[in-house]
């Protein structure tokens, strides 16, 4: 569905000293810098999936989206969205895809929200039984009655967001794009707004990029995620592999039948914590299984009741990859 291979976009700005010489000097001889903010990267996302596009402040992941949207022409590489290239069919394309920017909005800020949508209605030639199946869908899991004749401007952050992302989904596009669709949102319309971008991926099969700071959207919604650094991937697969490549560490509750004293483990795990004879927290690698471990316990006969591993935690592998610690 999107196929994107050596894709870069470098940015020239212009240097300039601070001060009022500074100003004269770039007039007369302006030194300039490149940046390089998307830098040599491939990667191809199938029909139906929904991946998280990951990466520090900086990294080139808006830069990608405003290519893959047409917005911006790369300096070099190819990009197919549903076997169209972006920048050269911008208004073919516009029609198979839908972006949400969390950033800013894309309505018309002056208009009744009601208006904004009766323009893209005839802009996108959609018909009325469509349009009224469409909203009443948007009424219902974004709860829009409420602010629908409200002016765009006054909306709260979370009413523009939901419109936001309702208006770009009205025309049935086939692949979204969302930046940060879920920024400075309160944590209940966050899990709506969360709800929503999983239905629609999962009942309409649409076809998903999400960029987000929040390892809670990305735990929730997607399976594979690619991490950008600096304009280049460091990471693209799913998120199990990732926490596996990372040798992250697990928690391990476990809880006896009768007490143990004096826990002895197999290698590499070990006691965290005794919180009674009857309950231990462990930790191992979690690319370590867990069989190790029963194997271990058995032969020191003690008797297990009940067995847990904790999930590892995404956001502390995704901020040691961040920080350069490590090396994938
Ligand atoms: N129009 C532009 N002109 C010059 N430099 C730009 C332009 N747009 C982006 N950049 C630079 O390109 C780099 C990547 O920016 P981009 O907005 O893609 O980052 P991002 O990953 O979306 O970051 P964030 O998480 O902060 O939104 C940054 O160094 C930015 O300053
Ligand atoms: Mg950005």
């Amino acid at each position: 569905m999107i196929k994107v291979s050596h894709l870069s976009k470098h940015f020239t700005i212009k240097k300039r000293e601070p001060g009022f010489l500074g100003s004269i000097k770039a007039l007369v001889h302006a030194e300039t810098e490149l940046i390089k903010a998307v830098d040599d990267v491939s990667f191809d996302i199938k029909k139906g999936e929904l991946v998280g596009y990951i990466g520090p402040n900086g990294a080139g992941k808006s830069t990608t989206i405003k290519m893959l949207t047409g917005i911006l022409t790369p300096t070099s590489g190819k990009i197919t969205v549903n076997g169209l290239d972006p920048s050269l069919n911008r208004k073919e394309n516009a029609f198979q895809i839908g972006v949400v920017f969390g950033q800013r909005t894309q309505l018309w800020i002056d208009l009744p929200v009601e208006e904004s949508f009766d323009l893209l209605k005839s802009i996108y030639k959609i018909d009325d039984a469509t349009y009224k199946r469409k909203m009443e869908f948007f009424f219902d899991l974004l709860s829009m009655k409420d602010f629908f004749k409200q002016q765009a401007r006054k909306l709260s952050l979370g009413q523009r967001m939901k419109a936001d992302l309702a208006a770009s989904l009205l025309h049935s596009p086939k692949v979204l794009f969302l930046d940060e669709p879920t920024i400075g949102l309160d944590l209940i319309v966050k899990e709506k707004v969360r709800e929503f971008i999983r239905q629609i991926n999962s009942e309409e099969k649409v076809t998903i990029i999400l960029t987000t700071h929040d390892v809670q959207d990305i735990e929730y919604l997607a399976n594979r995620i690619i991490i950008l650094d600096k304009g280049r991937i460091g990471y693209d697969g799913n998120i199990s592999n990732f926490n596996k490549l990372l040798g992250n560490e697990s928690v391990i509750n476990l809880h006896f039948t009768t007490g143990v004293s004096k826990l002895t483990l197999p290698k590499p795990f070990k006691v965290k914590e005794k919180i009674s004879d009857l309950n231990y927290v462990v930790t191992g690698p979690d690319k370590e299984p867990l069989s190790t471990l029963l194997n271990g316990l058995q032969k020191s006969k003690v008797k297990i009741k009940e067995i847990q591993r904790q999930k590892p935690d995404l956001g502390e592998a995704i901020k040691k990859m961040y920080a350069g610690k490590s090396e994938l």
